[in-house]
């Protein structure tokens, strides 16, 4: 052994002995962390939950602390943060849970997304003058889907969970109930000029989020919501029939019909969450897992990654122009792609095996021109336009026997479309709106949207939505999922690149800047922090480069993820870039 290597064994030993309080199985080496990145992840033994909110955190580390696994967990912030992050944690969305089970080395993808209703149909959203009615499509009562969560969050819990659905509801009825002090991240949301116009166009919203004199609450001010919580409890007596029969359900119908909506009782009885096969792709040896359709992102995270492989990423160096230009152009091939061939798997029979695949992703690999952009007009006639959403959110959560989940969820824009049912204290989703409203025909930019994603009755509108995990030598490596509509796909792209690929710790994952390209508009959005050289080298290659993110924010997705290291410590990674994200371990 040389001098050198005897020192920094020397290091290792002192470094784990100040840990030694922290490892709490003597039998086990204690864990190292590294002192070499700017970006420390969270730390936990046990289990962690990450999620946008603090409160919704501390509910699901509760579970996982009183014995409950990873499912319990889930559920439990799931219903949280219908609570504390309104702006798209909810009862009355929709969204997909990835859980996988240890025991089984297995996962399965829980798919709630909203189904339209029996009465919708092909043309609903166009108006008079035959364009799409933007107002009706996001913000009527026509917008909602029928709701998928209640029954998804409580189907997950007694199929994979071990505590009882009260347990589990226990947190987000006390703190609808009781209150909890209004948090900055609620406040500066609620505050904001665009969403005070949203909520308070309703009179049942403005009553629910904003004091009898319409002004906001403050932060750390005591906020209750009586309604909701009545609405929770009723849940957790009547477990799904509370939600989708009963009081409740007479509410949303009532509101349905006072509003013009179309959801009726049929509707909601006739709701099911579908257990779907997960897409599955490999990665230098490694194990992706992800959702499959009416998610469009995990076919595309693995086709993407299937093109990216064939390259040496990592000598190209993270976020050099030549990493972004190849990285751009996949993106650009896979969102093609994904205006033509994803749908509800239900309704239109989509390619999965096809896009999949190593041969086809070669295949894209030498159509890309290493030295210059391919104009996206040349890539695909047909395009679409990008989707306007604000608010989804994810949770990732681990537990001690090493279970996990992932879930995003969401009611499409923040708060939905700002309409909710009085008296039961929940918001609707405008989900409807992720449907192309009018397909086969050209939108005014002259663009074709998606055949595979017309309205039709009782079928599930395309998502971005994209939780996933990783696997390494058959063990869980990373889960994770994001907000950030269109974006989600490259931002999760992102994260597994990150890790896989680049070797980043999970935080460090999460924070470096992003970068994103949908094929139309044809540019690339980048976040703060890529380099103004980088830029130029991208735009002298013939992109166009955006110095925001799409709709103008400065920020590309807000990842919540878990890893865990070949040691087995968990790394957690809440996203910096929304206020109020929150790892909670143990
Ligand atoms: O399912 C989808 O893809 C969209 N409804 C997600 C919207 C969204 O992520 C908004 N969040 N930032």
């Amino acid at each position: 052994m040389t001098f050198l290597n005897r020192v920094s064994l020397v290091a290792v030993a002192v470094i784990a002995g100040s840990l030694s309080a922290f490892a709490q199985t003597p039998a086990k080496p204690a864990p190292l962390i590294t002192y070499d990145t700017q970006f420390q992840p969270t730390l936990a033994k046990n289990g962690m939950v990450v999620s946008q909110d603090y409160y919704a955190s501390e509910a699901g580390l509760k579970m996982l602390k009183a014995g409950g696994n990873a499912v319990d967990a889930a559920v439990a912030t799931g219903f949280a943060l219908a609570v504390t992050h309104p702006q798209a944690g909810n009862l009355a969305g929709g969204g997909f849970m990835m859980v996988y089970l240890k025991d089984q080395d297995k996962t399965i993808a829980i798919d709630y997304r909203e189904m339209a209703p029996a009465r919708a149909s092909r043309d609903m959203f166009i108006g008079a003058d035959g364009n799409v009615d933007k107002r009706m499509a996001f913000f009527s009562y026509k917008s909602a889907g029928t709701p998928g969560t209640v029954k998804g969050l409580i189907e997950a819990l007694n199929e994979y969970g071990t505590m009882s659905l009260a347990a589990v509801m226990a947190p987000a009825i006390r703190l609808a109930g009781e209150g909890f002090p209004m948090t900055w991240a609620l406040e500066a949301s609620l505050t904001s000029p665009r969403i005070i116009k949203r909520l308070q166009a309703d009179a049942a919203s403005t009553a629910h989020y904003y004091k009898a004199d319409r002004s906001p609450y403050r932060a750390g001010e005591l906020f209750k919501q009586p309604d909701l919580a009545k609405t929770l409890k009723t849940i957790a007596d009547k477990g799904i029939a509370g939600f989708y029969e009963g009081w409740v359900a007479d509410k949303l119908v009532a509101t349905m019909q006072a509003g013009g909506g179309l959801i009726t009782h049929d509707d909601l009885k006739a709701y099911t969450v579908k257990y779907r096969e997960p897409i599955e792709g490999t990665y230098r040896g490694m194990k992706i897992v992800t959702m499959p359709p009416p998610s469009s992102g995990g076919i595309h995270i693995v086709q993407m990654m299937n093109v990216l492989e064939g390259w040496d990423l990592k000598n190209l160096g993270h976020n050099s122009a030549d990493y972004i230009h190849r990285m751009a152009m996949t993106m650009k091939y896979a969102y093609a792609d994904r205006s033509k061939y994803l749908g509800d798997p239900d309704f239109f029979n989509v390619p999965s095996a096809a896009l999949t695949s190593k041969a086809y992703g070669a295949a894209i690999r030498a159509k890309i021109d290493l030295t210059k952009a391919t104009a996206s007009t040349d890539i695909s006639p047909a395009t679409k336009l990008p989707e306007e959403s604000n608010d989804t959110t994810h949770f990732s959560v681990i537990d001690k026997f090493g279970n996990m989940v992932a879930n995003t969820y969401t009611l499409n824009f923040s708060y939905g479309s700002g309409l909710s049912v009085a008296g039961a204290g929940f918001l609707l989703n405008n989900e409807m709106d992720d449907f192309s409203a009018k397909p086969g025909t050209p939108n005014a930019f002259g663009l074709l949207g998606g055949e595979a994603n017309a309205i039709e009755p009782g079928k599930r509108p395309l998502s971005s939505m994209t939780p996933t995990f990783v696997f390494k030598d058959g063990k869980p490596m990373l889960a994770t999922g994001s907000p950030g509509g269109s974006t989600i796909i490259t931002t999760v792209l992102h994260m597994v690149m990150n890790v896989v690929e680049f070797d980043m710790n999970v935080q460090e994952a999460t924070s470096v800047p992003r970068f994103h390209h949908q094929w139309f508009p044809d540019r690339i959005f980048t976040e703060p922090g890529i380099s103004i050289d980088t830029r130029r080298a991208l735009a002298g290659m013939g992109h166009v480069v955006n110095t925001e993110a799409v709709g103008g924010n400065r920020i590309i997705g807000a990842a919540q993820s878990i890893a865990v290291t070949p040691e087995g410590l968990i790394h957690g990674a809440a996203d910096p870039r929304r206020p109020g994200s929150h790892a909670a371990g143990y």
